[in-house]
């Protein structure tokens, strides 16, 4: 706006100069005043414009918006109508890194300018408790059905056994929603349509495999779009699939469809790559299950600074290893661990996460479960349920710049701010579990949230709509 009024202004100015030497100011001053005003109209009743204090959610890359090719009046977020103020409802910034100086509870100002309370573990519980309590009430998903007797019922159906090990959120997820009561078995009253492969299914199969999954899913999707007709109505848009490995990410490459418009519900969510688009898209925790809970969770006793543990796979791991392995209050070892994962877990203040191959490990999961403060460093992670929580009140953001001022960083927080962070830990602990079937408030229904936040809101009547897009 600013830039083209003065565009038009330096405009103006020549002409006006040369309106000395002919008869052009007149009407050149009428054209002028009108492209005024029509700027102005515009500027007053478009949201082209966009004053920096607009309410609502905003969007944290705004080249990151997703892409609808088709023409579609399908929004992929909505902002729900009950929400009574607009200033209250969840800042969607990232959580930034803590500040040397200060440690990581002090006020901080929001994007807007207001206060931000940032002892809390919700952006802002009293709306996330209710707007929860609605979803639980009318949210509702059509799973497309599958034949059990075709040979690939298996990369369709949820599993039987308990899920277990570095992925078993994928299955966790298919396995509990499919026996649920967001499921609807008529598609007129579906807010979302989900797609229910399996990612690591399809990855084992050996018919399938790495290779061969861009493939599949092509298949899959023109099967649907022809059988059905909700996938043409909106180009892809208000459908979603999960997946846990990061080959869910490439495995759409040849749909463009479901790239650009189904709601990708992964654990490899990095913004940095192409494959994710943050707020289309959502987090999805990496979570080792876990039985039982820790025995010691309340009398251990926190004596090292920070600990990690695992393989340097990454540039980032390998700058952690070489700025702390001779210390002695950062414990960082790479390869297999000689002493027990769990009493080094309980043993440490803060449990590192530190990028691998992917953004996403199961590390996170693995600090909250043993009250461990998890220190996060992997620059571009859209962390989980970030729409919701506030990550500052539990965790520490390093960026991996920061990565030689670690010990500083970690030194300067208080004994009081540390203990509320850890606090925090154990109020959040519940939201990154799993279980079958769920408890309210588990990593379920948190994922249900975030699906729910983005929601098809216009139903788009089913008579002709498939076939005039044709
Ligand atoms: C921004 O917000 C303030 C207070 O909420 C309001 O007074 C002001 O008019 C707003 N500015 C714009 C440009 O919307
Ligand atoms: C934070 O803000 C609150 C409310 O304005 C104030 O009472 C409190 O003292 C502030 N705390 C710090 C550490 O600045
Ligand atoms: C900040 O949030 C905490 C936890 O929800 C609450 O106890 C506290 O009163 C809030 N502080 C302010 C200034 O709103
Ligand atoms: C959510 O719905 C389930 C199933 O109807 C119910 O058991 C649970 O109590 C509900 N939770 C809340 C917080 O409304
Ligand atoms: C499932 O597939 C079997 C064998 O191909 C077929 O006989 C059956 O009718 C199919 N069932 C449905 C519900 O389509
Ligand atoms: C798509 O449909 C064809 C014909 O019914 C079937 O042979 C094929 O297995 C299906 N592919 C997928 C991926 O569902
Ligand atoms: C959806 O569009 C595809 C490609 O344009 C077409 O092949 C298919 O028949 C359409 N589906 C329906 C249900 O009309
Ligand atoms: C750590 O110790 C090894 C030998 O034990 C030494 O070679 C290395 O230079 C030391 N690294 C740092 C960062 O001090």
């Amino acid at each position: 706006m600013a830039r083209s009024l003065l565009l038009l202004y330096s405009l103006s100015r020549r002409r006006v100069s040369d309106s000395f030497r002919g008869l052009f100011f007149v009407p050149t001053t009428l054209a002028l005043i009108t492209s005024l005003s029509i700027l102005l109209y515009i500027s007053s009743t478009s949201n082209l414009f966009a004053h920096p204090n607009q309410t609502g959610l905003r969007f944290k890359h705004s080249t990151d918006y997703p892409l609808i090719s088709k023409p579609t009046t399908i929004s992929i977020l909505q902002v729900p109508s009950f929400i009574r103020k607009d200033e209250e409802y969840p800042s969607l910034d990232l959580p930034r890194p803590a500040k040397v100086d200060g440690g990581p509870l002090n006020n901080q100002t929001g994007s807007n300018g207001n206060y931000v309370n940032n002892t809390g573990v919700f952006h802002d519980r009293d709306i996330f408790l209710e707007n929860y309590k609605e979803m639980n009430k009318s949210f509702k998903i059509y799973v497309y059905p599958h034949n059990k007797s075709d040979s690939f019922a298996h990369a369709f159906l949820p599993v039987k056994f308990e899920p277990g090990g570095n992925y078993a959120s994928e299955s966790y997820f298919r396995k509990v929603l499919m026996k649920n009561h967001f499921i609807t078995k008529d598609p007129s009253k579906a807010d979302l349509f989900f797609l229910p492969f399996s990612i690591a299914r399809l990855r084992h199969d050996p018919r399938v495999g790495v290779e061969g999954i861009q493939d599949f899913i092509k298949d899959y999707i023109v099967n649907i779009s022809q059988r059905y007709p909700y996938w043409n109505r909106t180009g892809g848009a208000g459908h979603f699939y999960v997946a846990c490995h990061s080959i869910g990410r490439s495995a759409m490459e040849k749909v463009q469809e479901v790239k650009f418009n189904a709601i990708q519900v992964g654990c490899s969510s990095s913004y940095f790559l192409s494959g994710y688009v943050s707020h289309k898209d959502a987090s999805l925790p990496q979570i080792w299950p876990r039985q039982v809970e820790p025995p010691d969770l309340a009398s251990s006793k926190r004596e090292k600074l920070a600990f990690f543990a695992g393989s340097i796979n990454s540039p980032v791991r390998l700058k952690l290893l070489q700025a702390w392995r001779n210390d002695t209050d950062i414990f960082v070892h790479f390869g297999r661990l000689t002493t027990p994962y769990d009493k080094a877990l309980l043993g440490s203040k803060f449990c590192l996460h530190v990028k691998g191959f992917e953004v996403n490990t199961a590390h996170i999961g693995d600090s909250l479960f043993y009250g461990c403060v998890p220190v996060i460093i992997a620059n571009h992670y859209d962390l989980p349920f970030s729409d919701i929580l506030n990550w500052k009140g539990f965790s520490i953001v390093i960026a991996t710049l920061d990565i030689p001022l670690l010990k500083e960083i970690l030194q300067s927080i208080s004994l009081n701010d540390y203990l509320e962070l850890q606090s925090n830990v154990l109020k959040v602990r519940k939201h990154f579990q799993w279980h079958f079937p769920p408890i309210d408030y588990d990593a379920f229904y948190m994922v249900m949230y975030e699906l729910w936040l983005r929601r098809s809101f216009i139903r788009v009547p089913f008579s002709g709509l498939a076939v005039s897009s044709g």
